[in-house]
């Protein structure tokens, strides 16, 4: 949910700023801008429009020429996207970015009215820029981000700069991410590490309610009172090259790539001596076989792992797991008690519904395991205990390699907790976790059938709408590959239980409708079978997702993605998933859409 970056040294800003809007794309892409101080005047450019417009219209006006500025690539949420609601926002002498929202912008905008204040857009944003003016009275902007920041509610990360200190950039947070780049003689501020891993990994996270300013002396914190601060300098261990596209066309492609090693990665760092070992984060036998009952929250596709951990754990270790969307949990009132564990489930590790699931949690003093795949990340550091899943920087919108790497994990806690829970003794859970270390081979042997899933696409490029459906783990899987179809071609796609099918949705199902079939597990093979005959009955056109040994009656299945495994059924999930990705991904390229960045999503959503 929007982008926001900083900086001051000795470079060109402007070029500077639009590298690090980049690299942010993927958190908003329906305006952006920039404010750079030009000597002591501050020049602001914004459109509407991605990345690209700003570019030409940076051409046609000429960028600001200077060394200290702000910057913001945002996703709508207070007025539509317009030149006039782009941030930065000016208002008196001071100009900002901002992501998150003003809950109590309204009444915050009447009181900025009665004293005299105009407001030229529709956002929550503009508010925060003349509230900053206001508490200016005294010409210290310590003191004005103090006070502003004592009456704005909701969640911020904001980028200020004040006309009369044509040499400083000041930054504040709460409840949205913001990280402060520590470079030779220059500084940064950005909503992720990608913004200016090109120029520095050093880092310093901001707290809530913290400040910094950055001058040409360097970083200087403090806290919601104004008082100084000491930070820890951090060292990131991302590299440039893992947040470029590496010669893929897209972001989605180069990532849905990387599987089998972010995948190797993952096991390589949570298995010792042939078994799974959590240890290190604190996830020992004894509090597993302490645990009753789990519970699986996040949003979107981190929550449709969670279905597969349900499956998984129930199915080795025999103990009960509830999978929450994390909107629901947060205000359901959820039972739960001491014998419980809650496992949160978050790429980004800053989705706000699924940090409120785990603040909520931590209230009620249940244990809490969160498997995150950004280390700094506030789920990372809020949970009790928390598992980081090395697969590197994820930028396209659509989520893969992070599916992959938090199935992989949740496979190896289910191992754990059986053992545990005396389900299963040491040579099983050897077994098994050998078995699941054959996952990147197959994983492999799908990606690189480019010509079948391109064939398969350009059946499917003009359809108005197609299901999913599957039993078991195939049933997880199809509300996965029917999310990614949907959130990057825009064609209606729905997953349902094959055997729910009769229930309702086959009314739907008309001549040529076409019906992707997930059918891995055999032991419910015959039963899909059953719901594949009753579709193509009705002249569905059926494409299985399958092993290459299955076979299926004549004429009933139309295309086929195979895959070549050895793997026990139980981690078919992981190379079937790829094949569903790949799907999408080709699709979304032949409808002309830019995979990367779907219309209306944004990859972090740190907003309700
Ligand atoms: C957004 C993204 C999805 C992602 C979900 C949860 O909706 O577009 O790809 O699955 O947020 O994100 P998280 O970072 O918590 O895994």
């Amino acid at each position: 949910m929007c982008g926001i970056v900083g900086y001051i040294g000795k470079r060109n800003c402007s070029d500077v700023l639009m590298d690090g809007l980049e690299k942010l794309e993927y958190r908003g892409y329906d305006s952006a801008g920039i404010a750079v101080f030009e000597k002591d005047l501050i020049r602001t450019i914004k459109t509407r429009g991605k990345l690209q417009a700003m570019q030409e219209k940076l051409a046609n006006e000429g960028k600001p020429i200077g060394h200290c500025g702000i910057g913001h690539t945002r996703w709508a949420t207070h007025g539509e996207p317009s030149d006039v609601n782009s941030h930065p926002h000016s208002n008196g002498r001071v100009t900002i970015v901002h992501n998150g929202i003003i809950e109590n912008y309204s009444e915050l905008k009447d009181f900025l009215t009665e004293r005299g204040y105009t407001f030229a857009s529709q956002t929550d944003s503009e508010v925060a820029a003349c509230l900053l003016d206001y508490y200016y009275a005294e010409r210290n902007p310590l003191k004005a981000i103090t006070e502003t920041m004592r009456e704005l509610r909701g969640s911020f990360a904001l980028g200020i700069l004040f006309r009369d200190f044509p040499d400083r950039v000041y930054a504040v947070r709460k409840s949205s991410p913001l990280i402060v780049g520590v470079g030779e003689n220059e500084s940064f501020i950005a909503s992720d590490i990608p913004a200016f891993l090109k120029f520095t990994k050093k880092f310093v996270l901001l707290d809530d309610d913290e400040i910094v300013c950055m001058d040409e002396n360097g970083q200087h914190f403090y806290n919601g009172h104004g008082l100084p601060l000491e930070k820890e300098v951090q060292i990131a261990e991302w590299d440039v090259e893992q947040a470029q596209k590496g010669g893929f066309p897209h972001y989605m492609l180069k990532e849905i790539h990387e599987q089998p090693e972010a995948v190797k990665k993952t096991l390589d760092a949570y298995i010792s001596n042939g078994v799974p070992d959590f240890e290190a984060v604190g996830l020992t036998d004894e509090l597993l076989r302490d645990v009753k009952r789990v519970f699986v929250v996040g949003c979107g596709t981190a929550m449709y792992a969670g279905i597969v951990a349900r499956y998984v754990i129930e199915r080795l270790a025999r103990v009960p797991v509830t999978v929450e969307v994390a909107s629901e949990f947060r205000y359901m009132d959820p039972i739960m008690g001491k014998d419980d564990l809650v496992i949160v489930i978050s790429q980004s590790g800053e989705t706000a519904d699924t940090k409120a699931g785990l603040e909520l949690a931590k209230s009620r003093g249940v244990r809490t395991l969160a498997i995150v795949n950004v280390k700094y990340s506030a789920i990372a550091r809020g949970a009790d205990m928390c598992i980081h899943t090395p697969a590197g920087p994820e930028i396209s919108v659509c989520c893969t390699k992070a599916y992959s790497v938090q199935i992989a994990v949740l496979y190896l806690i289910a191992f754990r907790f059986a053992y545990a829970h005396g389900q299963i003794d040491e040579n099983v859970m050897k077994r098994l976790t050998e078995q699941l270390c054959g996952a990147p081979k197959s994983i492999e042997n799908v990606i690189v059938q480019n010509d079948e899933c391109q064939y398969i696409a350009s059946q499917l490029v003009n359809v108005d709408t197609l299901f999913y459906i599957g039993r078991g783990l195939d049933y997880a899987l199809s509300l996965e590959g029917s999310l990614k179809l949907k959130e990057i071609t825009y064609i209606h796609s729905e997953a349902y239980a094959a055997g729910e099918l009769k229930h309702g949705p086959i009314s739907l199902i008309e001549p040529n409708i076409p019906v992707i079939a997930v059918a891995t597990q055999r032991d419910v093979l015959a039963k899909t079978v059953s719901n594949m005959e009753e579709v193509k009955a009705r002249g569905a056109r059926i494409i299985a997702v399958c092993r290459k040994e299955t076979e299926f009656a004549e004429g009933m299945v139309d295309m086929r993605l195979d895959f070549d495994s050895d793997l026990d059924d139980l981690f078919a999930p992981l190379p079937a998933v790829c094949a569903l990705q790949m799907i999408a991904y080709y699709t979304s390229v032949l409808r002309g859409i830019d995979p990367d960045k779907p219309r209306n999503l944004a990859k972090s959503v740190t907003t309700e």
